[in-house]
């Protein structure tokens, strides 16, 4: 038996493919899982390389196309990449590397909602370094939004580990996030009136951040996303049987013990593996 009649059963091949550095992702997939339930999903977390969001672009684009040929091997019908520091630096990456495939990332759809939600078309955006290092968001937002978009992206590297710690409110939390968020706080931005979380592990922060800045509207991609016209037309919709697998290559326990609180119920059916090396170089 192939190890992908293995994984997705007889049905074979997932409606949806979602992969993300570790289990972040899970947050992005809950909001699938619900508006989806018929279909079948395959997601990987490669939690033996998380985090994603302190290196380099080169190192992201590889790990990006090893994690996609492997579920590709899957046959899924579309790819979606669940991380924003992959989606932010290696999407055009993977669109030209696996022609065919439809692949969505996670920046285009939380745009186009904060592009709706904002008066003054200033756009707050909060991520890991990369995401914010590599520029996507003002140039998705200009691009769609003009020139009069104006964005101000802030990297929050500590929240990623302290909500996989369940961290997500009380005294130390919030000293943490006052801080990050300073610049709204004390006015250095004042015409921001959205703010995107662009990351995967920010949306259970929301309460939290909610209470913070209480006049802002935030904006969770991964709901947009999973709404979005960048998934219509689903071909062969309801063909599933509401099938979820779940691929880790490493850290399986944690994954099932912590990924519960992202994705709003247990995990299951998880299997360990490795992904493919493949090579890679900008040259
Ligand atoms: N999944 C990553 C993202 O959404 C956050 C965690 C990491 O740094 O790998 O950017």
């Amino acid at each position: 038996m192939t190890e992908e009649r293995d994984v997705c059963g007889k049905t074979g091949a997932p409606a949806f493919a979602l992969f993300d550095s570790g289990m972040g992702g899970l947050s992005v997939l809950r909001h699938f899982l619900d508006l989806f339930p018929e279909e079948d999903f395959l997601y990987l977390g490669d939690m033996a390389r998380f985090p994603y969001g302190s290196k380099s672009r080169e190192t992201i684009c590889r790990f990006a196309v090893e994690d996609a040929s492997l579920l590709l091997r899957f046959r899924p019908r579309t790819l979606v990449v669940a991380c924003f520091t992959v989606s932010s630096q290696s999407l055009d990456i993977l669109v030209d590397r696996f022609p065919g495939t439809r692949v969505v990332g996670m920046v285009e759809a939380g745009a186009r909602a904060a592009l709706a939600a904002t008066r003054s078309g200033h756009v707050g955006v909060l991520g890991t370094e990369g995401t914010i290092r590599s520029g996507a968001y003002p140039t998705v937002l200009g691009r769609l939004g003009g020139r009069e978009a104006r964005v101000f992206g802030i990297s929050c590297p500590l929240f990623a580990p302290m909500v996989e710690e369940g961290w997500i409110d009380g005294e130390i939390p919030e000293r943490v996030a006052r801080e990050y968020l300073a610049p709204f706080i004390e006015g250095r931005a004042p015409e921001v009136d959205t703010i995107i979380l662009g990351c995967t592990h920010y949306p259970p922060l929301l309460p939290m951040l909610r209470r913070i800045l209480p006049g802002i509207t935030f904006v969770d991609p991964g709901y947009e996303l999973a709404h979005s016209e960048l998934l219509r037309p689903e071909p062969g919709r309801g063909q599933g049987k509401g099938q979820v697998s779940f691929l880790v290559t490493d850290g399986r326990e944690r994954f099932m013990r912590v990924g519960q609180h992202l994705l709003g119920r247990s995990v299951e059916h998880v299997r360990e593996t490795s992904v493919p090396s493949v090579d890679f170089s900008f040259v």
